[in-house]
């Protein structure tokens, strides 16, 4: 089954609103070049608005970074999916390792913000990865079948249809230190055979599972060539629309 590659810019905490529509204006205006690839934005959430008019119209999507699981209520600081949606956002990211390592994530909110989300109309994109540790120790297989597993507890195939998975090793992201497209390989194909366990193999043929960690325009081709990686999820190299621009086209 031919699936669409995905590139998503996950701008973490960087551009203010006014940089965030500059840099989405320059993005945009290559957009007649983005065919067969699906784009998109994750900005702030102070940007999201902003971002959000001027993507009306075009095909390249809207993402948030984070969002709570409750619909409302006294969560100081917090961001709800019906938020989001009304933001026009289409994806959200979740579980992100940063989330994970600075915010207390666990693989039980995780799940939580995967349900809510999807309830929502949001499609989550859920991002699991091990440490360098966790790979030195051989544990690298182990730790993505409990984060998987985690996330799509009590996920059914119908709403699992929304997901997209990110396999981002922690030891990749943002240190320069990609991980090689062979074994960016391994870990997406392991990926896909743990769906088609937890759900059939009609599921696991269709969901994307994008690559991120230090995904530059230099090394995009060989990874995005894998037979299952379907794009990526790149952070640094797409806050600069001409490498966001090139890793896109990579992607094709
Ligand atoms: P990076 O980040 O491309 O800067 O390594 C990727 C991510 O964290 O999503």
């Amino acid at each position: 089954m031919a699936r669409k590659p995905i590139v998503a810019g996950n701008w973490k905490m960087n551009n203010t609103n006014s940089e965030a529509v500059a840099l989405t204006e320059a993005i945009k205006k290559s957009e007649f070049s983005f065919k067969g690839v699906e784009v998109v934005l994750c900005p702030p959430f102070t940007a999201l608005k902003d971002v959000g008019a001027l993507l009306a119209g075009s095909s390249i999507r809207l993402g948030a970074q984070n969002m709570h699981w409750e619909k409302s209520g006294a969560f100081t600081g917090e961001i709800s999916a019906g938020m989001l949606r009304e933001l026009f956002c289409h994806y959200v990211i979740i579980g992100h390792s940063e989330r994970r390592q600075y915010f207390c994530e666990t693989d039980e909110t995780v799940n939580k913000k995967v349900l809510a989300a999807i309830a929502a109309n949001l499609h989550p994109i859920v991002c699991v990865g091990e440490t360098l540790e966790q790979r030195k120790a051989n544990e690298t297989k182990n730790v993505i079948e409990k984060q998987v597993r985690g996330a799509f507890k009590n996920v059914s195939k119908e709403a699992f249809m929304k997901v997209v998975i990110a396999y981002e090793p922690v030891w990749a992201i943002g240190t320069g230190v990609n991980a090689t497209p062979e074994q960016a390989q391994e870990v997406h194909a392991f990926i896909r055979a743990l769906i088609g366990s937890i759900y059939d193999e009609k599921t696991a043929q269709a969901v994307r599972i994008q690559y991120g960690g230090s995904v530059k325009p230099a090394n995009a081709k060989a990874i995005f060539s894998q037979p299952d990686v379907d794009g990526g999820l790149i952070g640094g190299a797409s806050l600069e629309a001409d490498s966001f621009i090139a890793i896109i086209s990579a992607a094709q």
